[in-house]
């Protein structure tokens, strides 16, 4: 049923008019919104968090589970015990994330007393299991006062150095076990990096499965949490339309962009190890290939969906290391502005060394070979401190075989394009030649704009709480599985040791200006003529 509007005596403003034809004209799909927000409750649960006190759990994790709770989106019972070496009672460790929600601007005065009655502290030392065993013996206790009924959710805030210690002692004081000695299901939440490099991702893998099975394992990637991201396997198939033309008869070139005003902020230690590569690549823009290019499994399971994309890491082309530059351009920030405000270069951001070779800039282009992409580059670009912060998956599709046009026009006719906006609209453009109005032939370009918020006024769940949620329902579908793990690091790893270990690192580095589009040299990545 479409919904009306009011004229007359009780008219409506130009705003409200305006909403209210868009709804009016928006098609009535029969589906209730809000039946679209929750999935079906999880299980009563205690999410624990190991580094309660950081900078991470401050930011993130509690305004998380607070919106969650704001929304009616917790289990109940539901617990939230906080865990860190700072010797903080439960009624401390309140105030901190009462303070942490404020700063935040999202305390509700009157709402906050009963989340705060879920939140409790324990003091842990991180490296001794006794520490771990007194934990237990705590959420046992909790568990029986609560009715939690032994489910937990162990997340990892911790520096990832603590990552394999805090899995092992977990596991050793008997609170992996499922579904015995009063435990419920156990899940342990872990963030990115996961190891430096193939090697080190499997020892770290090795070690938390000596305690932890792989679906007891979760592995963020905050991007996939992303509702556009999501929304990539939706619009190609959840709709016959763009399917048939996805592939390299149509598609000309891909590219993938995810471009940042912010500099290396307070992280240099973790980035100095990391760069772009690993801190970007290996992760983020890895899944926003998969989505792109992977082909559609025959149902929507998490394990299914990660078979497909697992698919397109094995098709990528074997990069041409011998052949660097052709392929791969590097660069890192110098000083300049963003938004008129002068910023430094990063080799002089705090924590840096003042000779560092480490990139913050990558452009790669990457060839998935096989029946669909033979020959198709796909360009992968993401950088710190740069013009705009944008985060975009573009399909270029080749330009009209023939122009019969030609003769009038005398112009090569713009090829098509499709924008997935992820950052910062969300939205899908279409771009398309059409008529320009007037007596002469003229082409013009126009677009077809579809925001991911039209005609939606519910809550919009962040990335975050979108991962918590589905861990607590044990949902697998937006978590890195350890094969995907290892495939993206087998791809990545001889690019790093190349560049890592080559005669003349510096060389392959091309330095830019802070506020500005990257280095120069993009150019001639885009211009190689490399074989398809
Ligand atoms: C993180 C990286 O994973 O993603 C950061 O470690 C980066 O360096 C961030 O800034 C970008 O995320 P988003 O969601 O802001 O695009």
């Amino acid at each position: 049923m479409k919904k009306g509007y009011q004229m007359g005596e009780n008219s409506l403003n130009p705003d409200e008019m305006l909403n209210a034809l868009a709804a009016a004209n928006a098609p009535d799909l029969g589906v209730d919104p809000e039946s679209c927000i929750m999935p079906r409750g999880s299980d009563p649960c205690t999410v624990v968090i190991l580094g309660a006190t950081g900078d991470l759990t401050a930011r993130k994790l509690i305004p998380a589970l607070y919106d969650l709770y704001l929304n009616n989106a917790l289990p109940k019972p539901f617990l939230i015990v906080g865990c860190g070496r700072t010797t903080f009672d439960d009624t401390a460790f309140r105030e901190k994330m009462r303070c942490a929600l404020q700063k935040a601007g999202k305390l509700d005065p009157a709402k906050w007393p009963e989340f705060a009655a879920a939140l409790h502290y324990r003091v842990i030392d991180y490296e001794n299991l006794e520490s771990y065993k007194s934990l237990a013996k705590s959420l046992k206790d909790l568990d029986s006062r609560f009715n939690t009924r032994g489910n937990r959710m162990f997340y990892t805030a911790l520096p990832p150095a603590l990552y394999s210690s805090a899995a092992t002692l977990v596991g050793r004081a008997g609170l992996s076990v499922e579904k015995t000695n009063a435990n419920g299901w156990s899940r342990i939440v872990i963030e990115k990096p996961f190891g430096s490099d193939l090697d080190t991702a499997r020892k770290l893998d090795k070690t938390i499965r000596e305690h932890f099975h792989e679906h007891q394992i979760f592995r963020i990637d905050h991007y996939l949490a992303k509702e556009t991201v999501q929304n990539v396997l939706m619009l190609r198939f959840a709709n016959s339309l763009f399917e048939p033309i996805w592939n390299r008869r149509y598609v000309d070139y891909v590219n993938i962009t995810a471009t940042e005003t912010l500099g290396v902020e307070h992280r240099a230690g973790y980035y100095e190890q990391a760069g772009v590569l690993r801190d970007m690549f290996q992760n983020h823009m890895m899944q926003l290939l998969a989505l792109t290019a992977m082909e559609p499994p025959s149902r929507f399971e998490a394990d299914l969906v990660r078979d497909e994309k697992i698919k397109v890491f094995r098709a990528l082309r074997p990069f041409p290391v011998q052949n660097l530059s052709d392929y791969l351009v590097l660069g890192q920030y110098r000083a300049g502005h963003i938004n008129h405000e002068p910023v430094r270069g990063y080799r002089e951001e705090p924590g840096v060394s003042p000779d560092s070779l480490v990139p913050t800039y990558a452009m790669m282009k990457v060839y998935p070979d096989n029946w669909r992409w033979q020959g198709v580059p796909f360009y992968m670009t993401s950088g710190k401190r740069l013009k705009e912060k944008i985060t975009e998956i573009a399909i270029q599709f080749k330009t009209v075989p023939h122009s019969m046009f030609r003769h009038t026009l005398g112009e090569k006719i713009i090829a098509n394009r499709l924008s997935l906006g992820i950052y910062p609209e969300e939205k899908i453009r279409l771009t398309f030649q059409t008529k320009n109005p007037g007596a002469k032939v003229c082409l013009r370009t126009v677009t077809m704009d579809f925001h991911y918020r039209q005609n939606y006024s519910g809550p919009a769940f962040d990335a975050y709480e979108t991962v918590l949620v589905d861990c607590m329902l044990g949902d697998q579908m937006l978590f890195w599985r350890q094969d995907g793990v290892e495939r993206s690091w087998a791809f990545l790893t001889p690019i790093l040791d190349a560049c890592e270990n080559c005669d003349d690192r510096g060389k392959l580095l091309h330095f830019y200006a802070s506020g500005s589009s990257g280095p120069e040299e993009i150019r001639r990545l885009f211009q190689a003529q490399t074989p398809n």
